[in-house]
């Protein structure tokens, strides 16, 4: 018995063969300990000589088992010592640094600029009354102004008494919440998000904008044109950079102009502040008697300028950015292109 398993111990390969043998052998229904188990039946003469003798044999299975067990432990450490191993000199993965998004970074620009112009920063809410968007901003129901906006509604059912709400399609409806809020005169610009339903490679159905609002006693449109080439002049870096003034109209501005910046297209590319080309950028004009009356401002006392501009649509020109899209796609090979992530 003992050679038997002392033998089959030694051969055996890994913990779970051994693990067998010391069931068969010492476990509760094993070889030795069923022997052990006759001891109860033998003559007290017979009993003390086979009693010491399983006893020894026991303890010598024992201790031969945890022998092994650790002669198996340190052979399988050696073997994963030998087959699992790290190369401690490789380079690390890194894990980037993020960086401001464009938008955001122009959006900040934007913001300083006009700081130094004395305009502070409004805001208003991204999903509004048609009331704000639309009413306030002299664009009764059923004008066709309200159609050309492609404008987000917010479903409601029928007997839903709230009034509609839509994504705001332009940052305007801030002139109206500023100028009630704060009275005149004021001077305030509204960054932020706005939704068209409008999807090419120079429209997004979300983009921002910049509104600017100027109401004192006595603002004209030579004021607006001066505010806006010192703008400009400081956003494109480029110092008496000129601007063209188009009659225009919107509801919420009379008179109105476009305003475009000079340009030239040179192969293809486009250079700001130079040439005889022009540039689109913004909408402005004279704020419209109804727009001030509706936010609680009296006309007869206070005149002012608005305009509103696309602030993706200066960071591509700045940047040189030809598709809009982009913007949003979250590409890091992209932001690194254009130097806006490490
Ligand atoms: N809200 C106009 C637009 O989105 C721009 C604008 C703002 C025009 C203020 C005039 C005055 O097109």
């Amino acid at each position: 018995l003992k050679q038997k398993y002392l033998s089959a111990i030694a051969d055996a390969g890994d913990e779970a063969a051994l693990e067998d043998i010391r069931v068969q052998a010492v476990g509760k229904k094993g070889e030795v300990s069923l022997k052990m188990r006759e001891l109860g039946k033998m003559t007290p003469e017979e009993r003390q000589v086979a009693g010491p003798a399983l006893n020894a044999l026991k303890d010598e299975l024992n201790s031969a088992l945890a022998a092994k067990k650790t002669a198996l432990a340190d052979a399988a450490l050696d073997e994963r010592l030998r087959t699992e191993w790290l190369d401690v000199t490789l380079p690390g993965r890194g894990r980037g640094q993020g960086t401001i998004h464009p938008v955001s970074q122009v959006s900040e620009e934007i913001a300083a600029i006009f700081a130094n112009l004395g305009f502070a920063v409004a805001e208003g809410p991204q999903i509004e009354t048609d009331w704000y968007n639309f009413d306030s901003l002299n664009i009764p129901p059923h004008h066709p102004a309200r159609q050309e906006f492609d404008t987000f509604y917010m479903h409601r059912d029928e007997a839903d008494e709230r009034p509609p709400h839509v994504l705001r399609t332009h940052t305007s409806p801030v002139q109206t919440r500023a100028m009630e809020k704060q009275g005149a005169p004021i001077r305030v610009i509204a960054p932020g998000r706005v939704y068209r339903s409008d999807y090419d490679q120079t429209h997004t159905p979300m983009f921002h904008q910049v509104e600017g609002l100027a109401i004192d006693r006595d603002i004209s449109m030579a004021n607006l044109k001066w505010v806006l080439e010192e703008f400009f002049a400081a956003f494109f870096e480029i110092d008496g950079i000129k601007t063209r003034f188009r009659a225009s109209h919107f509801p919420f501005t009379e008179p109105s102009a476009e305003v475009d910046i000079q340009c030239s297209w040179v192969d293809g590319q486009l250079k700001i502040g130079e040439g005889d080309d022009w540039m689109e950028v913004l909408g402005s004009g004279m704020v419209h008697p109804k727009v001030l009356q509706a936010a609680g401002v009296n006309p007869d006392e206070w005149q002012g300028f608005a305009f509103g501009m696309g602030i993706d649509r200066l960071a591509m020109l700045k940047y040189g950015i030809p598709d809009l899209r982009a913007f949003f796609d979250s590409d890091l090979r992209w932001l690194r292109h254009y130097g806006f992530a490490s």
